[in-house]
């Protein structure tokens, strides 16, 4: 738990107040809808989220008001034709700059949705209700939009803040376990990079066993964490970056399983990333040695092995070349000195790259 001082702050920084965590949903779902005209209200699910979490939201006031769109559900849809429809359904369909588009599901489909509102007319106001917890906790929170394009993750998008984002963790009580842990991940990595606080209470949290009033107050959080971050640094120039941890390698890894009959999911990936950018952040920004072990065996201790060879290397290498936070021929990272101790723009040298993959490999293969 973060202490009050520390969560006040948080509050104080995350001015926007964009996000409502709440057991309310239709309550806090009718108050966005209150300026928007019956006739310009859309809503993007995919068939999952049709099914399985539509029904919670089916007591909104005007919700039979609502034009739906079904797309097919999972990574492989989060691409351009996807878009294409959403866009062909607001034009079609009537939008425009007053409607309001509500994006109901994953991540796939709160990126997406928000992508395609963004740029439809130039802009058209959207409100994500993330069902997964991946997306509660990151995807759908900081106005990152857009989709996968030429075999990259999130290739093409914009930054572009919803107007709201209406977290209910009820969503998460039917959530598999290992979808649960990816979402997880994002939480750990806030810990990280923000607070010895929150990373106590993910470590003492049950995930065998989750016990879902807790987890609503840690979701909460995490949020506030990732909101601190994006409050201060809305398109990623500076500090923002910090909420990368983890991730160019961890990107790397999830592109790369992508050729497997067993994908990585992304928090998965990111885990894995998370251990490997602790060695780097050893080597680079003297990060205590004991600690690092510590947290890499708990890491592993959820997430299990992924078992990589030293010929996988060059190519996870060059993937990593591919990360947006590059800046020409440099390969920058985000690291930590200390718990709570973020160094952002961090460039490494392909040796001390490798030698923290080898670290990774050797970790995998006890
Ligand atoms: N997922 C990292 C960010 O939103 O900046």
């Amino acid at each position: 738990m973060l202490s009050k001082r520390k969560e006040k702050i948080l509050k104080q920084m995350a001015t926007n107040n964009s996000v409502i965590v709440t057991d309310k949903l239709e309550e806090a779902l009718n108050s966005c809808l209150a300026s928007f005209p019956d006739d310009k209200l859309f809503l993007v699910v995919d068939d999952k989220s049709d099914r399985f979490c539509l029904p919670l939201i089916c007591d909104t006031l005007r919700i039979e008001k609502f034009k739906k769109i079904v797309i097919p559900s999972g990574e492989e849809n989060k691409i351009l034709s996807s878009v294409e429809k959403i866009w062909l359904f607001l034009s079609k369909r009537g939008a425009d700059r007053k409607s309001l588009v509500v994006n109901l599901g994953g991540g796939m489909v709160t990126d997406l949705g928000s992508f395609a509102a963004s740029t439809f007319k130039r802009g058209v106001q959207y409100v994500n209700i993330p069902t997964t917890m991946l997306a509660q906790v990151d995807a759908s929170v900081g106005g990152k939009t857009g989709f996968n394009f030429n075999g990259l993750k999130n290739e093409i998008g914009v930054i572009n803040q919803p107007l709201q984002v209406i977290i209910d963790t009820r969503f998460l009580e039917t959530l598999d376990h290992e979808n649960f842990i990816s979402g997880y991940a994002e939480m750990i990595k806030h810990g990280l990079i923000h607070s010895q606080d929150h990373l106590t209470e993910l470590m003492n949290f049950d995930l065998l066993k989750p016990d879902y009033s807790l987890l609503q107050g840690m979701i909460s959080r995490s949020v506030l964490i990732k909101n601190y971050f994006v409050a201060k640094d809305p398109t990623e120039k500076n500090i923002r970056k910090a909420l990368n941890f983890g991730h160019t390698v961890g990107h790397a890894f999830e592109s790369y399983s992508l050729k497997s009959a067993n994908p990585l999911l992304h928090g998965h990936a990111v885990a894995y990333g998370m251990i490997t950018e602790l060695y780097l952040s050893r080597l680079r920004s003297g990060f205590p040695d004991g600690n690092m072990h510590f947290l890499s065996k708990w890491i592993m201790s959820i997430y299990g092995k992924f078992r990589i060879t030293t010929d996988d290397y060059a190519e996870l290498y060059e993937l990593m070349g591919h990360d947006k936070k590059n800046e020409g021929r440099r390969i920058n990272f985000t690291l930590i000195k200390s718990v709570g101790e973020v160094e952002i723009n961090k460039d490494c040298t392909k040796n001390q790259i490798f030698e923290a993959l080898d670290y990774f490999r050797e970790l995998n293969n006890i």
